[in-house]
């Protein structure tokens, strides 16, 4: 039997490593692409690598597509909470819509059969009351879900004329080994017994365990039945923040310091402090209905929120307790 390759883009990255790991586990022979030739030494061990430069519009990726199967999209300017400070907008929009649509050529160019785009439940809009499905209308409201969604766009119109195949999957927010960012900020809080004011809010807010986000691409790059098809992906609950917040305490081995505080209060405070993103964040509902992978795919998460969880507080502790970057 020969083996099938995949191209993992972005391979150095938080969830690029783990999904390598998980491609080799499964079978399938794996190249990893990266930005520079220092890059390369973050890739897991035996995946061969591609330097394919920054992605935009003109990036070559003859090379890294030689002999490729499938790829599995990942490389992105992600998410900056801090927006707009940090990312220029522009630069969203030449990594994330140009630089996939560019990709997505090369891939019907090279006869790579399928490409799996990771896209953000973001696009969808920020949430707040009911679970989004698939078939509610998009509503991104930063320039990265909106440079998400044009890049859906470009893909679905170059697989509508080609014999590539895409698959799109919209994950919240992820967590596991190698977390940055709000989640990482979040067990140092609870670690430290930093009293948090959110007792009271009865949200429910999607995650993914990284374990369960490789699975189900997994199950995208396989499985025939999802070829042209776009799927939220979470986990099997929707934690509210409390509920969070307790699960990483009982991991720590600490008692969780959540206090009552009135809804519109705490709000009222954070936009006076500038928090006004954060503060909905951790009040507001943002959850995805994954009916349609389950019964398309038949795909169900291999792990629960508390082995997910218990796996990142590990991770935590036996790396030193990473800093916040
Ligand atoms: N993490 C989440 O919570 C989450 C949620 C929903 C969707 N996603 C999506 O998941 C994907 C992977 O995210 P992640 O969390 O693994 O992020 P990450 O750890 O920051 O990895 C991003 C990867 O993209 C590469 N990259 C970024 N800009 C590039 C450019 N201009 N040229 C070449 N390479 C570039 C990075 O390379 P360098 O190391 O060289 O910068 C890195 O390998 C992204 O598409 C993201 O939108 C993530």
């Amino acid at each position: 039997m020969t083996l099938k390759r995949v191209l993992v883009t972005g391979c150095n990255g938080f969830i690029g490593t783990a999904q390598a790991e998980q491609c080799l586990s499964r079978g399938w022979l794996v190249r990893g692409s990266v930005r520079s030739q220092e890059k390369k030494d973050r890739l897991p061990a035996n995946v061969e690598t591609a330097v394919t430069g920054e992605i935009g519009p003109d990036t070559d990726w003859s090379g890294a597509l030689a002999d490729v199967d499938a790829v599995v999209h990942l490389a992105a300017a992600v998410h900056d909470f801090s927006w707009p400070r940090k990312i220029d907008q522009t630069v969203y929009l030449r990594v994330n819509t140009a630089g996939t649509a560019r990709l997505a050529r090369a891939c019907a160019r090279a006869g790579v059969k399928r490409l799996v785009f990771l896209s953000t439940i973001k696009v969808q809009g920020e949430g707040g009351g009911e679970g989004y499905t698939e078939k509610d209308p998009e509503d991104p409201r930063d320039p990265y879900a909106a440079s998400k969604l044009e890049a859906e766009h470009a893909l679905k119109e170059i697989a509508g004329r080609t014999r590539l195949e895409v698959v799109i999957l919209r994950p919240p927010l992820v967590y596991g080994p190698g977390v940055r960012a709000n989640f990482l900020r979040l067990i140092r809080l609870v670690e430290r017994r930093i009293p948090l004011p959110l007792a009271d809010v009865e949200n429910r807010r999607s995650l993914i365990y990284v374990g369960n986000l490789t699975d189900a691409i997994l199950a995208c790059l396989d499985n025939a039945a999802a070829a042209g098809r776009t799927y939220l992906v979470a986990d099997d609950r929707h934690p509210s923040t409390p509920e969070l917040i307790s699960a990483i305490a009982a991991e720590l081995g600490v008692a969780p310091n959540l206090w009552r505080c009135p809804l519109r209060l705490l709000r009222a405070a954070a936009a006076l402090l500038g928090k006004k993103g954060e503060a909905q964040r951790l009040t507001q509902s943002l959850w995805a209905d994954t009916s349609r992978i389950r019964q398309e795919l038949g795909w169900t998460p291999p792990y629960s929120l508390c082995e997910g969880i218990a796996a990142t507080v590990k991770w935590y502790q036996g790396a030193g307790r990473p800093a916040v970057q």
